[in-house]
């Protein structure tokens, strides 16, 4: 008999409060046998009696593990907001092949917070600064230009302001940033490039800026 091959789901939880996660994804989650995500995700979407695996740093020996569960049953992979936008995905893609890959939406953070200004983002240029620098030709400065970006612990929300006045943004240029998007203790402040390096810096965040 030919064996089955079993699959790798890759589940966006959202920004965080689960009032944001698909009913699609929290029923994959639940009736999953293996359950990888980071510890946050874990500790808010998984049950007993299921196999945890935490995501770390090391994400050479969470795929060694991934790969050995699939020998015998279906993993499920939580990520934050969306999967398509800089999440594990990228690095199940470079190891699986396609087709053991499903993957299920999740509102990503960043249109989270887009909503939460009750602006558009079609147009807008999205940008990383989570774990990596956008390239030198994406920061340019040109009038009406709507950013959509992702911070973290080393690019956060006094950094990057400083980056993008040295690019050439002005600095009344408007900018909204946003922590905990969706949590009870979500912030959202509006100010601008220079007025943000006036507030406590946001490291694990959104920020918004409109050109
Ligand atoms: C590894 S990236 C994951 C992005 C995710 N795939 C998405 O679509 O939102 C992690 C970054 O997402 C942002 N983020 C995730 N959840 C957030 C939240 N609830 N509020 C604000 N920013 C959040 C922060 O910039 C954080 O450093």
């Amino acid at each position: 008999m030919e064996a089955v091959a079993h699959r790798i789901l890759i589940a966006g939880i959202g920004p965080g409060h689960p009032d944001y996660i698909l009913p699609a994804a929290r029923q994959a989650i639940s009736s999953a046998k293996v359950l990888v995500g980071g510890r946050r995700a874990l500790e808010g979407f998984a049950h007993d009696g299921q196999k945890q695996i935490p995501i770390t740093k090391d994400i050479a020996s969470v795929i060694g593990f991934i790969r050995e569960e699939l020998a015998s049953e279906d993993v499920v992979v939580m990520v934050s907001g969306d999967p398509g936008y800089y999440s594990m995905l990228d690095a199940l893609r470079k190891e699986f092949p396609r087709e053991r890959l499903q993957v299920i939406p999740g509102i990503s953070s960043l249109q989270m917070a887009f909503a939460k200004l009750a602006l558009p983002w079609h147009g807008a240029r999205l940008l990383s600064f989570h774990g990596r620098q956008p390239e030198e030709r994406e920061l340019f400065y040109e009038k009406g230009t709507v950013l959509g970006m992702l911070t973290d612990g080393s690019f956060d929300s006094h950094r990057i302001p400083v980056l993008l006045m040295e690019k050439g943004w002005p600095k009344e240029t408007r900018l909204a940033v946003c922590a905990r998007l969706s949590y009870e203790d979500e912030r959202i402040v509006e100010t601008t490039l220079e007025g943000a390096l006036e507030m406590e810096e946001i490291k694990h965040g959104i920020l918004i800026v409109q050109g």
